[in-house]
């Protein structure tokens, strides 16, 4: 199929408004209601995630043409202060130079290898470097398979099944973790949404948040949002994730910070350091053992530690090295390279 095959939303408009046969603007059918309407046309609900659709808030979703920093502007030319950014992905604001200019230099070079780059050994180091006890790094693609790992890896590498999880914490589309508590302080997980078997949250505990729970030696892990950010925003009351940490430690469970949300100074802190509680410290090395290396203990991923993903990622170093302040908006030079 040619460019030319593909129609123009409106000949005339898409045209005058600059877009070509393929590159959409938005601007040549300036409607959020008419562009999410030819969306549910060819996509399910005409989002490509779930909460995109608004349901749970009622109305459509507005149609993004563009955002630059905190703004965020829809197909109709109206512009929002933007507080999502993307749940959270873009630190630095939208579109920020030193990120946009990482990114288009790194696309020249290819996008995808299925090999290792110098990228991803660089914005290990990185990370390393503004974790310590982040010994050892894995890239992945999504949140949601960063979790899915971690509670892989953690049932290898004690050779147990149970996962405790905390009411209104949420992980990511995994089996194992899209499960709803049942009336009971502390039950068995039910699965959360059609088409999660029941096996797959057999072995996944629901448990109150900011209440210690009693473990025993059938828990691989216990998996939190050290700040919860999905049921609103609440905090964990003092020294829970100080006794969390203990009663994993007396069980021999492991403790899974999921800091897709709170990581990286967002919340003028890193819990993991903190409270000592990342999957990699625990779940990785055991003696001398790494476990994703192990050839039985498969992750694979085809753009994993993607070059551009990891290129982009790297002027957040500069940013990322100052350190992390509450209120504070983390400063990335323009002239930062890799
Ligand atoms: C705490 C937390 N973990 C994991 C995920 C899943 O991340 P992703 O959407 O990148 O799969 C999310 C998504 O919002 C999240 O809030």
């Amino acid at each position: 199929m040619t460019d030319q095959m593909i129609p123009y939303c409106d000949p005339i408009g898409c045209a005058a408004a600059g877009c070509t046969a393929t590159v959409c603007t938005g601007a040549g059918l300036a409607s959020n209601t008419t562009m999410f309407a030819r969306s549910k046309a060819v996509i399910p609900g005409g989002v490509n995630s779930s909460i995109r659709a608004f349901n749970s808030v009622g109305g459509e979703p507005y149609v993004v043409a563009r955002a630059k920093g905190a703004t965020i502007t829809d197909v109709e030319g109206t512009s929002y202060y933007d507080l999502v950014q993307s749940y959270g992905a873009v630190i630095l604001g939208h579109a920020h130079p030193a990120i946009t200019e990482a990114i288009t230099a790194a696309v020249v070079d290819g996008t995808s290898y299925g090999a290792p780059t110098p990228r991803e050994m660089k914005l290990a180091e990185a990370i390393s470097e503004r974790v310590p006890s982040c010994e050892r790094v894995r890239l992945m693609n999504s949140g949601t398979e960063a979790t899915s790992t971690a509670i892989r890896l953690a049932r290898g590498a004690t050779g147990r099944d149970r996962i405790v999880t905390f009411a209104g914490n949420f992980h990511g589309a995994t089996d194992a973790l899209l499960v709803a508590g049942g009336s009971g302080v502390a039950t068995l997980g039910l699965p959360g949404t059609a088409g999660v078997p029941n096996a797959s949250v057999a072995e996944t505990m629901v448990v109150p948040y900011n209440v210690v729970p009693e473990l025993d030696d059938s828990v691989a892990a216990v998996i939190i949002e050290p700040v919860a950010a999905n049921m609103g925003v609440v905090a964990p009351v003092a020294g829970f994730l100080e006794g969390l940490r203990a009663e994993c430690d007396r069980v021999g469970a492991l403790l899974i910070f999921d800091e897709v949300i709170t990581g990286f100074g967002r919340l003028g802190t890193w819990f993991a350091g903190d409270v000592r509680g990342h999957a990699g410290h625990h779940l990785f090395r055991q003696g001398d053992r790494w476990w994703p290396a192990d050839r039985q203990h498969r992750r694979s991923g085809r753009h994993h530690g993607a070059s551009v993903a990891a290129r982009a990622g790297l002027p957040l170093r500069h940013a990322l090295r100052q350190p992390a302040r509450h209120g504070s908006r983390a400063r990335c030079p323009r002239s930062a390279h890799a």
